[in-house]
């Protein structure tokens, strides 16, 4: 991100303000699922005019209409790419074929999910931490320092559709005869230098589920040699109880987005009959887990052999990616004309496909709130990493970690719902 982060790449001084903080964290960067809703997060009710925004892409009728498409996209065209039900299963396999006759020892940046640095560390690799900067940069003369000091795998991660410097971080690679390893789960469909993300390193992970609405999915690309074969891995089956509750969450999402009440009766009926099932012990494999403490289900190491589901692969062939591109593009150009002069905002270089629009506040938790109460399911992008990474040695990443706040502007979002996303953030700044 090197030559295009936030208002050029300037350190953001001064978040927008909101009122005084209310502590509490926890949040899937996918947005957490109606369910799973955590203590201290709420409920969104319905905004001005009855507006919905759910946190991530959603599903309609045309996505199971739409005929296959016979033309596709990195990196679904690649020969060799295996599904997984979610990345860190890709991330998993392939440390553990890198690590076959040693321990190896990853590179990985302090500002991350911690998914990854748990998968990583699952394999029985071990992990180093170079910086992320404010501006979502590394600093490469730390980088290189830090690979000359026995690393043998350079592991990075291109920020919500951004992209990392990355041809520079794999020049390095090629320089000391390491691996590069990049981690497009939050930057499906994003282009460098013309280039597909996921095709510059020797290995790449992608999470489907992020921007897409499949209800798993994760892929591992293997531009180098093979080490993880596929057929070999003898993936279980999905779990088709949680599959079949996530297609219908995403369902009803997309009715609350166009249909507030009609879509909200549906959800609290979904979230009646999760609970009974829960209450008789019938467990569902969650996805897009992220727990502070790392002790949830989605963890067990016996769920990293599970595979993605089949209407996952069947969804992923009707969708249009195109049409998914330019309406992220679209939506985050409109939001960003009107936020202009006012924010600090992170420019749109050609190629990036948005996860999310980044908005920096001053209090994540209370802000998310306030969108909340206005229709709007704003995220606490990434509270916390891995218990490893120490924060008091990241204060970078924790001023990112406190501060960024996730805003949608997935494909379904209309150009209705941005003005009235940009209209909320606009009052709320006039709440100060
Ligand atoms: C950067 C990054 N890598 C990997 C993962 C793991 O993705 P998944 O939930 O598909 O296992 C995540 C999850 O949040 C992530 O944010």
């Amino acid at each position: 991100m090197v030559d295009h982060s936030p208002a050029a790449s300037e350190p953001i001084e001064e978040p927008v303000l909101l009122s005084p903080a209310a502590g509490a964290e926890l949040a899937t960067p996918a947005g957490p699922s109606v369910a799973e809703r955590p203590a201290g997060m709420s409920d969104p009710v319905a905004g001005e005019r009855g507006m919905y925004m759910a946190a991530s892409a959603t599903l309609g009728p045309m996505d199971f209409l739409r005929r296959s498409a016979n033309e596709t996209v990195f990196p679904f065209t690649a020969p060799d790419g295996i599904y997984f039900f979610a990345a860190r299963s890709g991330i998993y396999h392939l440390m553990r074929a890198l690590g076959r006759d040693e321990v190896v020892t990853v590179l990985m940046p302090d500002y991350h999910s911690g998914a990854e640095v748990w998968a990583v560390k699952a394999a029985g690799a071990s992990v180093r931490y170079y910086h992320i900067r404010r501006d979502l940069t590394p600093d490469l003369d730390e980088v290189r320092d830090l690979c000359r000091s026995g690393c043998r795998v350079l592991y990075l991660i291109h920020y919500f559709g951004w992209s990392q410097p990355v041809r520079e971080m794999r020049e390095l690679c090629r320089e000391l005869g390491m691996i590069l390893i990049e981690d497009c789960a939050l930057s499906l469909l994003s282009e460098h230098d013309g280039q597909p993300l996921g095709t510059f390193g020797d290995y790449a992970v992608f999470c489907l589920y992020k921007t897409l609405p499949v209800p798993n999915g994760g892929m591992l690309i293997q531009n180098a040699t093979p080490f993880v074969d596929g057929r070999l891995l003898e993936l279980k089956a999905d779990d088709r109880l949680s599959t079949l509750a996530r297609i219908s969450e995403l369902i009803f999402l997309r009715m609350r987005s166009r249909s507030d009440i009609c879509g909200r009766t549906m959800l609290s009926a979904k979230t009646a009959i999760g609970r009974l099932l829960t209450s008789f012990g019938i467990t569902r494999l969650p996805v897009g887990d992220i727990t502070p403490d790392f002790q949830s289900e989605g963890y067990e190491i016996k769920n990293l052999t599970v595979g993605m589901s089949p209407i996952s692969k069947s969804l992923l062939k009707r969708f249009d990616y195109k049409a998914i591109y330019r309406r992220r593009r679209q939506n985050y150009l409109q939001l960003q004309q009107r936020l202009e002069n006012q924010f600090p905002l992170f420019a749109l270089p050609e190629g990036v496909c948005p996860l999310f629009f980044p908005l920096m506040v001053s209090d994540k938790h209370t802000a998310a709130n306030a969108f909340r109460e206005r229709g709007i399911e704003a995220t606490e992008f990434w509270n916390f990493g891995h218990p490893d990474a120490r924060t008091e040695t990241a204060p970078d990443a924790q001023f990112l970690r406190d501060h960024l706040l996730e805003l949608p502007i997935h494909q379904d979002v209309t150009d209705a719902q941005v003005d009235y996303l940009a209209d909320q953030v606009l009052k709320l700044r006039l709440l100060l």
